[in-house]
C-alpha cells in the first residue's frame, strides 16, 4: 500500500459533525487537505467549517447536509469535491450509530436502519465514488469499523453485525482494489471519548467500559490520518481495544464469561 501526501488531498468525510469524523476532518484540514464535510446537523457542520477556516494555511472545506443513507446526498458530496477541489482522492466512511437492547426485544426495523447507516451507506458511497477515486492521486478508502467488528458483545447485536459486515466487505474489497491502485484502510476503534453513547438509536449506553475511559478523540484522529499517510491496511487505535482482541484470540470462552457478567 502506498505512502501518500495529506497536503492537497481531496477528501470526503461522512459523520463529520461530531466525534471521530469531526476530529479527522480537523486533522486533515490542519495538514492541508481539502474536505467535503457531510452529516445531518447543519449547525454543527457550519461550526466545524468555521473552525477549519480559522486554521492557518489549512485546506479548504465544503459542507453537504443530509442523511448518508440518501444516494442523492452522497452523490452531491462527490460532485462538490469534483467541482470545488477538482476530484476525489479519499473517501472516509465514518458516519455510524449504535443501539442497545436484547435481541428478544428488538425489531427488524432497528436492525435494518443500523445496517443502512453503518454498512449499506458506506458500501454505496464507495461504489458511487469509485470512478472519481480511480482518477484520483494515490486514492484511498477509509472505513471506520469498530473493535466490535472483531468481537460481538451482548445487547449490541445490530451494531456488531453492521461492523462485522463492514470488516468482511473491506477485507474482500481491499484485495480487489489493490490492483487498481486504490488503498483501503480499516480503522477499528475501541471506546473513544465521543457522543456515540448518547446518540444511540435505542437503549442506554451506560455500559461499564464507557465510564470516562475512552481514548481522546484527537488521538484516534491523528492515528487515522497517519495511517492514511503511511498506507496501512488496518489500525486498532486504542490500547483496550487491542487487549480485547488479544484476549478474544487466546481465551474467547473467558471473554464470553466476562461479557455475560458485566455487559
Ligand atoms: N466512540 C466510540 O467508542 C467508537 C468505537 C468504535 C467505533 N466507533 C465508530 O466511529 C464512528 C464515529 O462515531 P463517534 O464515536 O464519533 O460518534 P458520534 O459522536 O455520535 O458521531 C457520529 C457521526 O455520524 C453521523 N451520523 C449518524 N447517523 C447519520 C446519518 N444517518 N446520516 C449522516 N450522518 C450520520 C453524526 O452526524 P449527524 O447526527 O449530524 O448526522 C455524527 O457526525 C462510527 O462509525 C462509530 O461506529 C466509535
Amino acid at each position: 500500500m502506498a505512502r501518500r501526501k495529506i497536503e492537497a488531498m481531496r477528501s470526503i468525510v461522512t459523520g463529520a459533525s461530531s466525534g471521530i469524523g469531526r476530529a479527522v476532518a480537523l486533522e486533515l484540514v490542519r495538514r492541508g487537505a481539502n474536505c467535503v464535510l457531510m452529516a445531518r446537523n447543519e449547525e454543527r457542520l457550519l461550526d466545524l467549517a468555521a473552525d477549519c477556516n480559522a486554521i492557518d494555511h489549512g485546506g479548504q472545506v465544503e459542507i453537504v447536509v443530509g442523511d448518508v443513507t440518501d444516494s442523492g446526498v452522497r452523490k452531491l458530496a462527490i460532485e462538490k469535491s469534483v467541482i470545488s477541489f477538482g476530484g476525489v482522492d479519499a473517501v472516509i466512511n465514518n458516519a455510524g450509530v449504535g443501539s442497545f437492547g436484547r435481541f428478544a426485544d428488538s425489531t427488524p426495523e432497528r436492525l435494518r436502519r443500523i445496517m443502512d447507516v453503518n454498512f449499506f451507506a458506506a458500501v454505496e458511497l464507495i461504489r458511487e465514488s469509485l470512478p472519481a477515486l480511480l482518477r484520483g492521486k494515490n486514492p484511498i478508502v477509509v472505513n471506520v469499523g469498530s473493535i466490535l467488528g472483531h468481537r460481538g458483545i451482548p445487547r449490541m447485536h445490530e451494531y456488531c453485525t453492521s461492523k462485522f459486515a463492514l470488516q468482511g466487505f473491506s477485507q474482500s474489497l481491499r484485495v480487489e482494489l489493490r490492483g487498481e491502485g486504490v488503498d483501503l484502510l480499516m480503522v477499528s476503534p475501541g471506546t473513544t471519548d465521543t457522543e456515540f453513547y448518547e446518540n444511540v438509536m435505542h437503549g442506554r449506553g451506560n455500559v461499564p467500559w464507557n465510564k470516562g475511559r475512552g481514548t481522546p478523540v484527537a488521538v484516534v484522529a491523528k492515528k487515522t490520518v497517519r495511517a492514511m499517510e503511511l498506507g496501512k491496511r488496518e489500525i486498532v487505535p486504542n490500547t483496550m481495544g487491542r487487549l480485547l482482541l488479544l484476549a478474544n484470540w487466546h481465551v474467547p470462552h473467558w471473554v464470553d464469561r466476562v461479557l455475560e457478567r458485566f455487559a
